[in-house]
């Protein structure tokens, strides 16, 4: 079996370690070498970190790393038997690239979308097969979050649907089905909560540490809110609640102003190494 992934950033590196760590031969792709280059850096690294803490063999790390091959040009994602997509979070440039990997890829592949706010059936509307397009909607940090949603859209085959399911069993992830409705599951339910948190900010002058310590300590949250959008990038965030409350027009869904403010003064999170917390 061989997995294409389209768009090396944060979801698609992670997902990119993740079939390459299951033992599949994986192409990734980005638009230089050198943005590739630096994600087969990254993935590297954590599995580098694996060893040291005992977690993988050095050989195993090796062949892992060895399995990711890189390119620019999407035609070499001719014989691959799955594609997931991972580019930015745009309806148009979504649908642009369905309709390329629809000419370049084998009849039977999968196209799978790792959108997460974004409809499947639009992004599948673009191609004449969107029976073989499908979401695959992993969390982040994807190497570490065992969840994938598998997203049927309205015209998904049962084929590709199973096949998408199956593949994130073998990524050892825990799968759940559900259809193509804005936020799928967990988003719909975890946006606007986190869009709580924040107005909650304001509300009851809470600091953000005081804020954090409380859904840590008394939610049971792994981190708190401030921290996980910090995680997830503020710019994401917000984009991924615009999207959202412009398909349920739902208040709660839209973004509260204090994030907008820190996604248009360049407070992304962590990956700016500012947002709520320096870093
Ligand atoms: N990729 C690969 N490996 C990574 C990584 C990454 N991005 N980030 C960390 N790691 C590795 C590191 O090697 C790290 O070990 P090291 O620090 O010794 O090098 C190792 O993972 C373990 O990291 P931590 O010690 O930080 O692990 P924790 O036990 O603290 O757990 C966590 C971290 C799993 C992120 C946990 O805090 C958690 O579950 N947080 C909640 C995350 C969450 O809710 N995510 C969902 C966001 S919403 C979303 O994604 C939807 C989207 O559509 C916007």
């Amino acid at each position: 079996m061989k997995v294409g992934v389209v768009g090396l950033g944060a979801m698609g590196a992670g997902i990119a370690q993740l079939c390459v760590e299951a033992g599949v031969d994986t192409i990734g792709r980005e638009v230089s070498m050198e943005l590739a280059e630096s994600a087969r850096d990254r993935i590297g690294h954590f599995l580098t970190r694996k060893v040291e803490k005992g977690q993988l063999e050095q050989a195993a790390r090796d062949d892992a790393v060895g399995r990711l091959s890189l390119t620019t040009a999407l035609a070499d994602f001719a014989d691959c038997d799955l594609v997931i997509e991972a580019i930015v979070e745009e309806l148009a440039p979504k649908q642009q690239l369905f309709a390329e990997l629809e000419r370049i890829c084998k009849r039977d592949a999968v196209l799978a979308t790792n959108t997460s706010a974004l409809s499947v059936t639009e992004i599948a509307s673009a191609t004449s097969s969107p029976e073989r397009v499908v979401g695959m909607h992993f969390f982040n940090p994807a190497p570490l979050m065992p969840l994938v949603e598998i997203i049927r859209a309205e015209l998904t085959s049962d084929d590709a649907f199973e096949t998408a399911y199956a593949f994130g069993e073998k990524l050892g992830k825990h799968p759940i089905r559900c259809y193509d409705t804005p936020g799928f599951v967990v988003n719909r339910v975890l946006i606007p909560l986190l869009n709580d948190c924040i107005r909650v900010l304001d509300e009851s002058r809470v600091t953000v540490e005081d804020l954090d310590a409380g859904m840590k300590h008394g939610a049971g949250w792994p981190m708190g809110p401030c921290e996980l959008v910090d995680l997830v990038g503020i710019d994401v965030h917000v984009h991924a609640s615009d999207a959202l409350y412009e398909k349920t027009h739902e208040p709660r869904m839209a973004a509260p102003p204090r994030l907008v403010a820190m996604r248009n003064a360049g407070l992304l999170g962590r990956k700016s190494g500012r947002g709520f917390y320096t870093y």
